[in-house]
């Protein structure tokens, strides 16, 4: 089967570019090599065997999750649920099946996140189009909005109460905020063009789920802003964020996916990473009404810090840990 290899045939002048990419000595010029031969020896004949030569490949490089990661590129390129996969195992492998499939599993070596390379993920019961543009949703993110939930539902706001997802990304906890509720009114904020871009192709793919009254207009709306800067005071009835929360030191120590691929303006909080949250509690003061809901995800650790910065118009409703019983959100009321 011989695979296009091109772009991985790689000579000493291109070493530093590649520590570069493969940051934390991951994968070392020498194991790089052994794994092109290993790519070479993709002669597979069965879509089963390819895969396994792929899931060796992938643990070499030290990805976690390779079977996960294997099985996962070969089901996106069948097209097929991942589910279905083991219908395929014996079947062999084109030539086609093989170029593609190499293709996606060097993006892999070189630490680019899964998500990326599949395209879309999945964000409680949404498939989410997910591109280097936004950050990749995550299931702590899932747990704040399922806590915001239950806090709207049991709250005594109207069923047309309007809300902002501030710093939006891909847009699915505006969405899906959107869903549970039917007669809200959405803003999905961010400052991000390109992450603005990504949400507008999320809110087309649901855009059934978002629909007035019946008629054909959108009860969500995309809006570029510094966070709440472009809302009139006094508008909003709830706000929901997964703001920026990390150390801007921090940034630069995370694991190669994200800090060489997810955007840094979705990560970088700042100072202490709470600049933008301090920023967002002020705004946030301003432009919602009276008992309007705040909830925003933090990072662990920060929960202390946050609470010096409350003034006394907000009353804390929970104090929220992730599954890993750490320090994740905060649901407050403005008392006005
Ligand atoms: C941690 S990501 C959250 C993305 C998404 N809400 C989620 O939970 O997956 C933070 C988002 O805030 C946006 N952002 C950063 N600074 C902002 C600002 N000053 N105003 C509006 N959005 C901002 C980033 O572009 C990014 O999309």
């Amino acid at each position: 089967m011989g695979g296009d290899c091109s772009h991985l045939r790689i000579s000493k002048k291109m070493l530093p570019q590649i520590f570069i990419k493969v940051v934390g000595g991951v994968v070392s010029f020498s194991r790089l090599k052994g794994l092109l031969k290993l790519q070479n020896k993709m002669e597979s004949q069965t879509i089963k065997e390819l895969l396994n030569y792929a899931v060796q490949t992938l643990e070499q490089a030290g990805i976690e999750d390779a079977k996960l990661n294997a099985n996962l590129i070969g089901s996106k390129i069948l097209e097929i649920e991942y589910t279905k996969l083991p219908f395929y195992w014996n079947k062999p492998v084109s030539e086609d099946f093989s170029k593609d499939f190499q293709k996606l599993l060097n993006r892999r070596l070189f630490h680019e996140p899964l998500q990326y390379i599949l395209g879309e993920w999945s964000f409680l019961d949404f498939d989410v189009n997910v591109g280097e543009g936004a950050l990749i949703p995550r299931p702590e993110t899932e747990e704040v909005l399922l806590s915001a939930v239950e806090a709207i539902k049991t709250s005594s706001l109207r069923p047309d109460f309007k809300f902002a997802d501030v710093g939006t990304g891909t847009g699915i906890l505006g969405i899906a905020m959107a869903k549970y509720f039917p007669k809200s009114i959405g803003y999905l904020v961010d400052i991000s063009d390109e992450a603005l871009k990504i949400a507008e192709s999320n809110l087309l793919r649901y855009s059934e789920l978002l629909v007035f009254n019946n008629k054909k207009q959108s009860r969500v709306s995309l809006i570029k802003s510094d966070l709440l800067e472009k809302f009139t005071d006094d508008y909003l009835d709830v706000i929901i964020s997964n703001p920026p929360y990390i150390d801007t030191e921090e940034v630069k120590t995370l694991m190669p996916e994200v800090v060489d691929y997810e955007p840094h303006i979705a990560l970088d909080g700042g100072i202490n990473g709470l600049e933008i949250i301090e920023k967002l509690l002020r705004q946030s003061e301003k432009v919602l009404k009276n008992n309007g809901l705040l909830v925003f995800e933090h990072g662990h650790g920060q929960r202390n810090e946050i609470k010096k910065m409350l003034c006394p118009s907000w009353k804390i409703l929970k104090e929220g840990n992730d599954f890993a019983d750490k320090e994740r959100f905060f649901i407050l009321k403005l008392l006005k």
